[in-house]
């Protein structure tokens, strides 16, 4: 059975109260609820962890390493900041997948660099929730 960590980044914990006019009404357990079904129909078994804190997604990256097949990753605001977050991303062998709930090529300026992008296997925004079902089949199809 293939694993993978769905890891979100700071504030989405908020999912569901947060800017719903941008991010929706789901909450995380609902995109976690929704990545699990999708992956488990491909065989893939899914853990999550949400932290606010860059330093623990960087340690869960760290020990994924040599264990796990691949993230699903919402880094939230680090995605445009956290090169330490990259560094760790680049030193993981396996699939990275970032997500993104809203479009941030869209929004403000400085939402249009991703530090993660160059470091994923591919990346997936703009599509609210349904991106977390996507991510999970584009792991499961890498994977075969
Ligand atoms: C986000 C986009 C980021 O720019 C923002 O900081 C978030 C959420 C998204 O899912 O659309 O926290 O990653």
């Amino acid at each position: 059975m293939s694993l993978i960590l769905l890891l979100h980044g700071p504030n989405l914990n908020l999912l569901g109260q947060r800017e719903p006019d941008v991010y929706g009404h789901d909450t995380l357990a609902d995109h976690v609820a929704r990545t699990r079904a999708v992956a488990t129909e491909f065989g893939c078994e899914v853990e999550d962890l949400q932290s606010n804190h860059e330093g623990e997604l960087i340690e869960a990256v760290h020990a994924a390493r040599g264990r796990w097949d691949a993230f699903i990753i919402n880094p939230g605001a680090f995605t445009h900041s956290s090169w330490a977050l990259h560094d760790a991303l680049a030193a993981f062998d396996g699939i990275v997948v970032e997500v993104h709930l809203s479009n941030p090529d869209a929004r403000e300026p400085w939402r249009r660099t991703s530090v993660v992008a160059p470091v994923a296997t591919g990346s997936i925004s703009g599509f609210g929730g349904v991106g977390y079902e996507l991510a999970a089949r584009a792991v499961a199809a890498k994977l075969q």
